[in-house]
């Protein structure tokens, strides 16, 4: 079967696949710009861009600055672009937003928490944008607590991402326990969010988490999706961004290698998926990080667990700076995969995975 295109506000994707955001720094512009190529939706990661695009552009940006120039970069040769900011980035999340506006990104995509003032915040920044907003929910009871609070703003989602508890990074469940339920399996979580969004009008609901081969998409778009996203199999691109070290793991690791880390964990307070042999885990086990924070990106009323609690938390800052072609830091990096990444044996380009995924 082909694949049908995705209408989302004022633009259409021919290929109704959206590459997840993958921060910190692998999903940067390259990606992006290959993936929007191939007619499907490139995104940028905006977590610390100010490091990231500064050292890939060789010049010293703001966060402001260097979340239009990625974008501008990205959409140079044309496509579709959005650009992902997490909520739990508190440090940088306005100013992303309003440079993401400002640069014409054709979507924002928010999650790591529910992007409740997203509509306000751009709204205050510009009245009128083409640019949509899209959050990512784990349920059907999150997707109506932001679609309330979104009417307030006289703002409705123009898509909307369901992410199961297979996928890469944060996870929005507080429990491993819970991700194992078959009440969140995602094939479970979309009937329901399908029938909570019919309420509020014809918006697209996107799935994602573990989807892996062309079969999947049409399974979840036979389901009522209108198009998933996908970030374990771009992580494994010639165009992602990630060290030749990420790579290697990516296509070595086995099946039990892919864990849940819950304790120690993510010092943003939510489950995140990794690679257990990640330097900066292991030294967790170990407490053997000396606890500090001098990144910052995920401080809330300056403060992060990791600063003074080495035991319970490593650092997500730097473990996943550690990970990217585009930082320097001299701590041990973090590798956070989709609970699929076992499969993957060998890099493709991004053209290749496309091709392969639209079933040529
Ligand atoms: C390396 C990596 C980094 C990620 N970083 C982010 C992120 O910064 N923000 C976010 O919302 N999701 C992030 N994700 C989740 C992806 O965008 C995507 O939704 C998820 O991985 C889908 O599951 P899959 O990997 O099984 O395809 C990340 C995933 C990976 C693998």
């Amino acid at each position: 079967m082909g694949l049908p295109s995705l209408r989302i506000k004022d633009f259409t994707l021919r290929i109704p696949i959206i590459q997840g955001g993958m921060g910190a720094g692998i999903s940067m512009a390259p990606l992006a710009k290959a993936v929007a190529q191939e007619g499907a939706m490139g995104v940028v990661s905006s977590v610390a861009l100010d490091i990231l695009t500064s050292n890939r552009v060789g010049k010293k940006l703001n966060t402001y600055e260097a979340t239009i120039q990625e974008i501008k970069d990205a959409k140079r040769d044309g496509g579709i672009v959005g650009i992902n900011i997490m909520v739990a980035l508190f440090k940088d999340y306005e100013e992303a937003v309003r440079g993401a506006l400002d640069a014409g990104v054709d979507a924002i995509i928010s999650g790591a928490g529910l992007p409740l003032q997203l509509p306000e915040i751009a709204r205050r920044h510009k009245k009128e944008f083409r640019t949509a907003l899209i959050p990512i929910v784990s349920s059907d009871r999150a997707l109506e607590i932001v679609c309330k609070r979104w009417t307030r703003f006289g703002y409705l989602p123009d898509a909307v991402i369901l992410e199961g508890p297979l996928a890469g990074g944060h996870l929005g469940w507080k429990r491993i326990s819970d991700i194992k339920k078959e009440e969140n399996k995602l094939e479970t979580l979309l009937p329901p969010v399908l029938k909570a969004i019919k309420k509020y009008g014809e918006i697209p609901v996107i799935v994602a988490g573990g989807i892996y081969t062309h079969k999947d998409i049409v399974r979840f778009l036979e389901m009522g999706a209108s198009g998933v996203q996908m970030g374990t199999r771009f992580l494994a691109t010639y165009e992602s961004s990630a060290t030749e070290e990420f790579k290697e793991m990516v296509i070595k690791c086995k099946k039990e290698d892919i864990i849940v880390a819950e304790k120690p964990g993510s010092p943003c307070g939510m489950l995140f998926r990794l690679i257990k042999q990640s330097p900066m885990y292991q030294d967790t086990l170990q407490a053997l990080r000396p606890p500090k924070c001098d990144r910052g990106y995920v401080l809330y009323n300056n403060y992060c667990p990791a600063m003074d609690n080495n035991k319970d938390y490593f650092c997500i800052c730097n473990g996943l700076l550690g990970a990217t072609i585009y930082a320097r830091t001299d701590e041990k990096p973090l590798y956070t995969v989709g609970e699929n990444a076992w499969r993957i044996n060998r890099l493709l380009s991004v053209k290749e995975l496309i091709n392969e995924l639209v079933g040529d």
